[in-house]
């Protein structure tokens, strides 16, 4: 009773993935449960080393024992990480296994129990000693590629992989693989051992930014977001937009029908008094006819009634909008200093879908834009 008492598992975060990335009252990913296998797979360049890292450190953060095992990359390569995000890596244990020469397991071979003796020997690595002395509750593999090398065949791989969450069952210990995909075929031999899988892409398309994009591919006894999430990498770790559902972003007050004039009296009684709000409406001309200083004329109605907008410009510069407006007397710059009229110019190249509408279009803390 005392080991079910024990396994009622904490979630364990990661920030930068955890619930308040999300919508509220969304899950798009709501943390790890504690004391489970998970893996992280993505082809190189991705972001797994930067999720493992950031999932350690919070770990560091809260005063736990956490350990980076590192099979591919040296330390002083993953501590260059670290520095680039200016990440501070006390209290993070780095054990590189790829050099297996460096590893101090601070006890005499005869201490080490003949199990972990052989699933070291078995795994080719000798960290294993090492965790009893540091007892991590946070563990990372960087990657499993090596260690499906050394297996040679796949059923010995996949023995293995049991072997090492059989070991760290007992252990207390939320254990982070991380697959770069670099075997011939993917194999899902780990992927059904895992307590969870999140797989990271990364897309190139012929111009603009590589796309980025995560996706939980299984969690079990867990509901989870599916679907896709973008995601970006600066300097500080990972930013991740949850993929959106129109459903939730419905406010109540929008749905009471009510018209929003653009303050030319021909045009609104021709619309029956103006377009609904919260609807869609698309203007559609040829280049030239007017549709741009159109849908100021709205947004600056609507400015004179006290309510926001935000324009968002795609192939013009905000001068030119400005510039334009002014030469035909509808002056933007009261609005814009008072922040009634908010405009901001979007290099689609540059940003995701996701990623534009949460940095633009989220929502406003004081009255809502309402056109
Ligand atoms: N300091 C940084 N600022 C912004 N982006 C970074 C920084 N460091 C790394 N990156 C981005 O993260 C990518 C590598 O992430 P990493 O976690 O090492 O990938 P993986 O472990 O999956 O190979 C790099 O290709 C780069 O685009
Ligand atoms: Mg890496």
């Amino acid at each position: 009773m005392t080991a079910s008492v024990q396994s009622i598992p904490k979630p364990v975060t990661i920030p930068t993935l955890s619930t308040s990335a999300c919508p509220a009252s969304t899950t798009c990913w709501v943390g790890l449960t504690s004391n489970r296998l998970y893996l992280l797979e993505g082809a190189p360049g991705a972001g797994k080393t930067t999720i493992a890292l950031q999932f350690l450190l919070e770990g560091a953060r809260l005063k736990e024992s956490v350990l980076y095992v590192t099979l591919s990359e040296t330390e002083q390569e993953l501590m260059g990480v670290a520095r680039s995000h200016r990440w501070n890596m006390e209290g993070i244990e780095v054990r590189d296994a790829a050099f297996p020469g460096h590893v101090a397991t601070g006890r005499a071979i005869h201490d080490v129990p003949a199990s972990e003796v052989e699933l070291s020997r078995q795994l080719g690595i000798e960290i294993l000693a090492d965790v009893d002395v540091i007892k991590p509750t946070r563990i990372v593999f960087d990657s499993l590629s090596e260690l499906r090398l050394l297996a040679g065949s796949s059923l010995r791989y996949r023995r293995q992989i049991l072997a090492l969450k059989q070991f760290f069952a007992g252990r207390q210990c939320t254990v982070l693989l991380l697959d770069d995909m670099t075997a011939m075929e993917h194999d899902l031999q780990v992927q059904s051992i895992a307590h969870a899988v999140l797989r990271l892409e990364q897309m190139s398309s012929d111009y603009g930014v590589a796309r980025r994009r995560l996706v939980v591919t299984k969690y079990r006894g867990r509901q989870f977001r599916g679907g896709y999430h973008d995601y970006k990498i600066n300097r500080g770790g990972l930013q991740v937009f949850p993929r959106l559902v129109a459903a939730e972003h419905v406010e109540p007050d929008l749905r009471a029908p009510a018209d929003i004039a653009s303050g030319i009296d021909a045009l609104d009684d021709l619309l029956g008094g103006g377009i609904d709000r919260g609807t869609s409406t698309l203007f559609v001309g040829a280049p030239g006819t007017g549709k741009s200083t159109l849908a100021m004329q709205f947004a600056i109605a609507a400015a004179r009634r006290g309510e926001r907008s935000a324009a968002f410009v795609f192939d013009e510069s905000i001068g030119t909008v400005r510039a334009r407006c002014r030469s035909m007397g509808m002056d933007l710059a009261p609005y814009l200093a008072s922040g009634l009229i908010t405009i901001r110019q979007v290099d689609p190249a540059e940003l995701s879908p996701v990623n534009s509408f949460m940095r633009y279009a989220r929502p406003s803390p004081q009255a809502g834009h309402r056109s």
